[in-house]
Formats: C-alpha cells, structure tokens, sequence
C-alpha cells in the first residue's frame, strides 16, 4: 500500500525520491520521509500530510546526500503521525529502513527486541526491521538483512541504509512489489516501476526471497544465503511521460479519455477479422482443456470484481459453461468446492491485491486452473497464475478505476468468445457480430468521449445532491454497481448499485426528488421491463438520468405526468445519456464511458481531491 523509492549515485537522491515518491503517492499518502547517509551520518526529514508538504520541509530544512530512501505511507500499524512514518531509524541511530508490506510478527518481535535493551519511538510494524538490522549487524549490510528477514513473518519490500556502509543500498522483498532500476554510475529501487521510469526504462524484477545490493556501479542479485542469482533486465514498455497527467486536471479524466487507444492496444494481435479465431497468447490453455471445462470461478476485488460479474454473465451465455463471481475475500472464507476441470479466473489492475492473491492461491491448492487478466506485467498474480492474459491498458494511477475496467471487460469478452467458439456453444452468426462489434468498440469510446459535454450538464443538475441509486437489469447489472462505486469512491454521495428488479423490495423507499437515480435502459432482453421501473421512480418524483441507445424516442418521455405541477419532476422529461448501438452483451463497456465521466464532473463540481480519494489506496496490498 505504501510506496519505496531509493537512489544511490553522484546526484542529489532527496530529490530524485521526492520526484518519485511524487509518481507513487497515489498509493498512499498520510504521511511521507526520506533518509540519506551523508559524512557518515543519517539525516531524515519526516512529514504528515501529502508530498507538498515534504517540498516545503526540505526547503525549510535541505537533505544532502547522493544514497538516500524515501517513502509515502497510508497506515496500517500506528496512526499518520512523525513518528509512525518511514524511514524507521535502528536503536543506535545508524540504520534506516523504508517498508511496504506488513510485518505479521511484529508483536512477538518487538517484545523480544524490547527485552533486549532495543527502545521503540513509533507503533509501527515496520520498525522492528530497523532494530534487527542493527542486531545482526557486523559490518556487513546485506548479510544483517537477510538474516533479519529470516525472522520475519508477513508481506514486505524494503530499502534500506547504514551510515556504517555509505556506498550501499540493500533492497529485499517477500509478496510486496520492487523492482531495481539501472542507470548509469547510479541505480534505483521502487515499490512499483512507474515510480523511477523517469530516471530508466531498465530494472530488475526482484521475486519473493531475493535480496539485491545496491552501489553506484553496480547490482548484484542473491537470494537469502548470499547464492548469486542471474535475472535479465526487464525492458518497461511504456514511455517515460506516460505516467504524466498530459494536459489534463486529473490523471482519471486522462485515463478516461485514453480508453479507444487502450481498447486498439488490446485488440491488437488478438482480433482483427470477424471472421477469423481470437488469438490469445498467454491464455496457456489447450483446446482440450477449454473443452472439458466444468465451471469457471472468476474472482477479484473493487472495480475488478465488478467486470468480473460481467465476464461471469459472458461465459455463461456465450461459453455455456457454470460460471460464479465472488469477491476475492469472501471467496477464500467460504471454503468453496472446487471439482475437476474448473477454471478460476482472476482479475486485477494491479496484480498485486492482496486478498485477490490469496484466493488464487486457495483456488490453486484446490485443484483449479488459473488464469489471471491483468494489467501490470510481471505482478505476485501473474508469477503465480498457469496463464495471463493482459488487458494492456497502460499505467492506470487515478485510485478509480476506469481503462482497466473497460479494458478487463473487453478483454474477458475475447476469453469468452473464443471459449464459446472452441465448444462450438454459440450461434456462429452472433459471435462474428460480437467479433465486429468489438472491432467497432473503440470508435464508439472515442464518439461517447466526444459527448462529454452533454454529460458535464447533467452533472451541473445533480451534483449537489446528497444521494444517487443505480438501477439496471442483467449483462448491465454490473454496470450500475460499478457506475455506483465511482461515484461514491470520488464524491462522496451515497450511491447504490442495486437490480432493478430489486427495487420494489428496498431501494424504492429512499425515491424522494433529492435523490437522483441513473437508469441504464439500452435496447436488449431487459429494456421493457426497465421501461417500467423508470416509471415507478418518475411517479414517486424522483429524478431520472437514463442511460439509453441513440434514437431512442420512448425514454426521454417515460414516466412523464403532463398533469403533474411543472416544478414537480414528474412533470419533466428525463435527462439522457445516450450511447451509440451496440450487442447488449458488450454494452457494459460503451455504458461505462459516460458513467465514469458523470462521476468524474459531479466529484469536480464539488471540489474534491479525484485523483486520491480519502481513505482509498490504488492498491491494496494489505488483506
Ligand atoms: C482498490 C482500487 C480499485 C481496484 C481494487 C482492486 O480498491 O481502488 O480501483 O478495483 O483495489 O485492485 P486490482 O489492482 O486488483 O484491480
């Protein structure tokens, strides 16, 4: 959850770190520090409150040194305070040590260390690494942290420096993120590539165990015993400003708007003719094993959880194959049945989410297959899935989750097109339609972008509204929830993603002309009965935005009562969103667009902070 950056070189590092923390602190931001080792001494500045902030300190109060560590953190152990906030110095004052993770053990360990003479300035887990460091600590910094890790139960990246070992960074990990950067006559660490890609496109991906240390000219890579370990350099696939927000007020607007892009991204070498099969590389799976599927499991969490209702409703109606959606946390706590032939499917933007991690690691113990669709390359899920199939949507850094969801849809629609197509289960007709239509998809994207400012006037109508329900009916179902999530994840309105059919046993009662409710009525299976619960709402006087096909005629005037007082709702048509044709069954990923974009402009229009949320984290790598 939190972020770790470090540099050592002939540069500055405090700035090289401030300006990497600054790409990280989307993943946390209560509290920040930095450490360098300068004339044989460790010099830290330490701040609560966003990297700012940290500017300002170090203004006030210059860091000097060319070996430093830096780190943004969102609290797990201890409240934001100065002290609870990295770098975590050693007893002794000599050493300093940046996490991510959590420390499992870390009460066991800090009553034993408190017995040893070792005093503790914060309620951190993090700060018994620093006193290990120093007990094990005999002039070598690398062999005290693997013999401090030995010790150590739970998840966790660190960076760390001695004022004893001025020329070294020693970086280790178990289950959280890092990677090393290569430079020249200088080298990084990061809890996450985009952090350093300003500095290098080269790094080293470190896996569970290993330790790299660190000089200006050098990195050498062992695991726990010192054993030399040769990795190739990994190559990060995106250019250096595509972390930037390019010209856009928040990165979520730009991520918004890179959608078409990613979707072309996505498609690429994977379908380019209706009328040809989807190739999928990475998918890892035989026509056999596709064939012989008995039932497949997706599971993810957030954002995630919700594309994977939809590819749950797409696996089933085109694949024919018994498929489940469960929340990745409740999935691992219901002990689930897994029979032979199940294919779980795991969905995550980052890769690194922690209970998503452990429910693939259940599903696998069980038996399952797994495969993962993914967004980061080379995260904890992919190491661990039996295939990957990437989303390929590009960094995503605003906390809401917006490419990756359309892009995770598009992507599971090809999985179960081409699942649909290997069993024969499907009309051959509606799959080449589904192929097309796909093809089309990122046109459409670019033509529902173009309409943004339609939907900037409905939010100026609604946004100082305190509460928002989302109602709609199957393969969209999971729209409204995610339309939901958006909204109250960035807004902060109460907003809830609720079956329409559902309305009449709950959510009707809260219809009141303060609430607003998004109807998503495009043409389909389910557009009647839709129909019908616009107008149960415009009768009770509660506002209507309907999200509906161009051309539509019927809508706009659903519900409408000519007799109703003009300044009752009733009496006004509803405000429409309107979206281009499409196959229902892909329709979540055009819907999508505008209700990403309703939220994004309501939360504008009230000022809030869009792209780091209060209490949200990008990834969550805590259970
Ligand atoms: C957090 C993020 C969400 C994301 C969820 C799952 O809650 O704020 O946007 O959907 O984690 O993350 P993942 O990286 O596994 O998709």
């Amino acid at each position: 959850m939190c972020g770790i950056v470090g540099y050592i070189g002939t540069r500055q590092a405090p700035q090289i770190c401030l300006a990497g923390l600054r790409r990280l602190e989307y993943r946390g931001y209560d509290s920040a520090g930095i450490a360098v080792v300068h004339d044989g001494e460790l010099d830290v500045r330490k701040v609560v409150g966003k990297l700012d902030t940290m500017d300002e300190e170090l203004e006030k109060n210059p860091l000097v040194g060319t070996i430093g560590i830096g780190h943004t953190r969102w609290a797990t152990h201890g409240k934001p305070s100065v002290e609870n906030s990295h770098p975590h110095l050693s007893d002794n004052g000599r050493i300093a040590v940046v996490h991510n993770g959590i420390i499992e053990n870390y009460q066991e360990l800090r009553e034993q260390l408190t017995g040893e003479g070792y005093e503790f300035k914060s309620q951190t887990d993090t700060e018994v690494m620093a006193h290990l460091v120093q007990k094990y600590y005999e002039g070598n910094l690398r062999a005290a942290v693997c013999r401090a890790v030995a010790d150590l139960e739970g998840a966790f990246a660190f960076g760390i420096i001695c004022a004893d070992s001025p020329g070294e960074l020693v970086a280790v990990r178990r289950f959280s993120p890092l990677v090393v950067g290569i430079g020249e006559g200088e080298n990084y660490i990061a809890s996450d590539m985009g952090a350093i890609r300003q500095e290098t496109d080269r790094v080293y991906v470190i896996d569970d165990d290993e330790v790299a240390l660190i000089t200006t000219d050098g990195i050498e890579l062992t695991d726990l015993d010192l054993n030399p370990i040769e990795r190739e350099v990994f190559v990060i696939p995106w250019p250096a400003d595509a972390a930037q927000k390019g010209g856009h007020k928040h990165f979520m607007h730009k991520e918004i708007h890179e959608q078409p892009d990613a979707m072309r991204n996505c498609l690429a070498g994977r379908l380019s003719d209706p009328g040809k099969p989807i190739k999928l590389e990475g998918l890892n799976m035989t026509e056999q094993e596709i064939k012989n599927l008995r039932r497949v499991v997706f599971t993810a969490c957030g954002t995630a959880y919700h594309a994977g209702l939809v590819g749950r409703f797409l696996m089933e109606s085109l694949a024919r194959i018994p498929s489940e959606a469960d929340l990745a946390a409740e999935l691992r706590s219901r002990d689930p049945v897994v029979l032979d032939n199940t294919l779980c499917i795991v969905i995550s933007q980052s890769g690194e989410t922690a209970d998503t991690l452990v429910a693939l690691r259940d599903m696998k113990a069980k038996g399952a297959k797994v495969i993962s669709v993914l967004n980061v390359v080379d995260s904890s899920i992919a190491r661990e899935s039996d295939g990957v199939v990437y989303i390929q949507a590009g960094p995503e850094i605003g906390v809401a989750s917006t490419k990756a969801y359309t892009l995770q849809i598009f992507t599971m629609a090809m999985i179960a097109i081409h699942f649909a197509e290997v069993r024969g289960a499907a009309d051959p007709e509606l799959i080449r339609t589904l192929k097309q239509d796909l093809l089309n998809t990122p046109k459409l994207a670019e033509e529902l972008l173009a309409r943004e400012d339609d939907v900037k006037a409905i939010a100026a109508k609604h946004y100082e509204k305190p509460n928002s329900l989302y109602l709609a009916r199957g393969v969209n179902l999971p729209s409204a929830m995610e339309g939901a999530l958006k909204l109250k994840e960035i807004s902060y309105i109460h907003a809830e993603g609720y079956s329409a059919g559902e309305m009449k046993h709950g959510p009707i009662a809260l219809v009141e002309p303060n609430l607003f409710t998004v109807a998503i009525v495009v043409e389909g299976e389910v557009y009647e009965k839709m129909i019908a619960n616009i107008m149960e709402i415009k009768a009770r006087s509660g506002p209507v935005i309907a999200v509906a096909t161009d051309g539509d005629e019927q809508i706009p005037a659903t519900g409408l009562d000519e007799d109703a007082d003009p300044d009752d709702v009733a009496a006004q048509p509803n405000d429409m969103i309107w979206v281009p044709p499409t196959h229902e069954l892909i329709s979540p990923i055009t819907v999508a667009i505008p209700l990403q974009l309703l939220a994004y402009h309501i939360a504008d229009m009230r000022g809030e902070h869009i792209d780091q949320p209060r209490n949200l984290a990008k990834t969550v790598t805590v259970e």
